[in-house]
């Protein structure tokens, strides 16, 4: 094959240049920003589309008999399309805009939940799942006297898939689970998993937030029967997120919000309801981020994902190769296979003062429980420092976070 076949490259440094952020100096020195799994940097290429809608195109969809409305609904409707490529959906129509992974979940569990789960009715989620993917099933299982029960972690911080197969049966009705870790950036089995539980009959659910940036995502190859994320977790805007489908699912569910634009026709005698995708699509929707989004997965797109990851590996196994020398640092986490998230702790230090040191330095991590208290509390510490890489990212970066920790532990008692 000759090189002009495959065009997409990944140069680290014309990447670096496309993320203006990245330029600048915080507290004295150059940003280094390792904080991506609490949202990516944007783009120039993001930033210009949302601009050219405001300036250019700004109007309602799928409601106007203009041109600029005309323009908004296609660009908005071709970013729907872009998404269904993205994920490999069989149709666009299972693509449901959202206010990102919680909403997409909170969804499902209030439409899809409250009309198959019941009483005694099981729903399995990992022990390191993210509150998003814990609490809407309490409320449910709450509500419908159903029961949630987590799947434990082995020592590595991996699903215990053991204990995931002695906790399948007949009563599980929904297996939810992360592909990614965000506290620890485990990549779970999940296609093994789902076929596991729709032995059993079960639903699935893949929460893809940390997924969606990392590793390619074919909702057909994982078999699952949903799968959500974030627009703001793959260089788009925040407000803005995906419930992916299984078509007739979503055609037996109700809806979940109702109002303008999920309905057929509406008469004081009695509302009928449009179809996918726009029966889950109450209310004027967040154009500028489907926009954005749209653009950010363009730009994903135009790169080689193959180089993506292999960069991504690189920094991830240089991260844990310059741990090892790290006096003092506890790697919280060692699953066989970890995506974006490196979590650490420091000299028995709290990982507030770790982060607050650091970010003097110009470094931003995340500290704390990563809203994953029961991973916690399984785990016995309080939270941890990490730090999370996106394609921007370099070893320059890494090198700046171990000299900005040897340089914090002179701080610490
Ligand atoms: N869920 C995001 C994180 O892990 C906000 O930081």
């Amino acid at each position: 094959m000759t090189a002009s076949l495959n065009s997409k490259m990944f140069n680290i440094d014309k990447v670096r240049a496309d993320f203006p952020i990245l330029h600048q100096e915080v507290n004295g020195s150059p940003l280094v920003y390792l904080d991506s799994a609490a949202t990516t940097q944007k783009p120039q290429a993001v930033i210009d589309a949302i601009t050219q809608y405001y300036s250019g195109y700004n109007s309602n969809v799928h409601r106007g008999a203009h041109s600029l409305a005309d323009k908004a609904t296609y660009v908005f409707e071709n970013s729907r399309k872009q998404v269904a490529a993205f994920i490999n959906s069989p149709s666009v129509n299972q693509v449901l805009w959202t206010r990102g992974t919680t909403e997409s979940i909170n969804l499902v569990a209030q439409s899809w939940g409250q009309t198959n789960i019941g009483e005694g009715d099981e729903i399995l989620v990992s022990a390191l799942e993210h509150h998003a993917n814990i609490v809407p099933w309490q409320i449910l299982a709450e509500q419908k006297g159903a029961k949630v029960i987590p799947i434990p972690l082995d020592s590595a911080g991996d699903i215990d898939q053991g204990a995931f197969e002695s906790l399948l049966s007949e009563r599980v009705k929904l297996l939810a689970i992360s592909h990614v870790s965000n506290a620890l950036g485990s990549v779970n089995p999940v296609a093994d998993m789902i076929a596991k539980a729709k032995a059993y009959g079960a639903v699935t659910l893949v929460d893809g937030a940390q997924a969606v940036a990392h590793l390619p995502v074919d909702v057909q190859q994982l078999g699952c029967d949903f799968y959500v994320f974030s627009g703001h977790k793959l260089f788009g805007p925040t407000g803005v997120g995906v419930l992916w489908g299984q078509e007739a699912l979503l055609e037996s569910m109700p809806p979940y919000q109702s109002g303008g634009e999920m309905i057929d026709t509406v008469s004081f005698d009695g509302t009928t309801f449009n179809g996918l995708p726009f029966k889950f699509e109450a209310g004027t929707p967040h154009i500028e981020g489907v926009v954005g989004l749209g653009a950010g997965i363009e730009y994903l797109n135009a790169l080689d994902r193959d180089a993506v990851k292999r960069h991504e590996d690189d920094l991830m196994a240089y991260t844990i190769e310059q741990s090892e020398a790290c006096d003092g640092l506890v790697r919280i986490g060692q699953a066989k296979h970890q995506a974006g998230a490196f979590s650490f702790l420091l000299n028995g230090a709290h990982p507030s003062d770790i982060g607050m040191l650091l970010d003097q330095q110009g470094i931003a991590v995340r500290t704390g429980h990563h809203c994953a208290q029961p991973l916690m509390n399984t785990l016995a510490i309080p939270g941890t420092v990490r730090a999370s890489f996106s394609l921007y990212n370099n070893r320059d970066d890494i090198d700046r976070l171990f000299a900005g920790l040897a340089k914090a532990k002179q701080f610490l008692l």
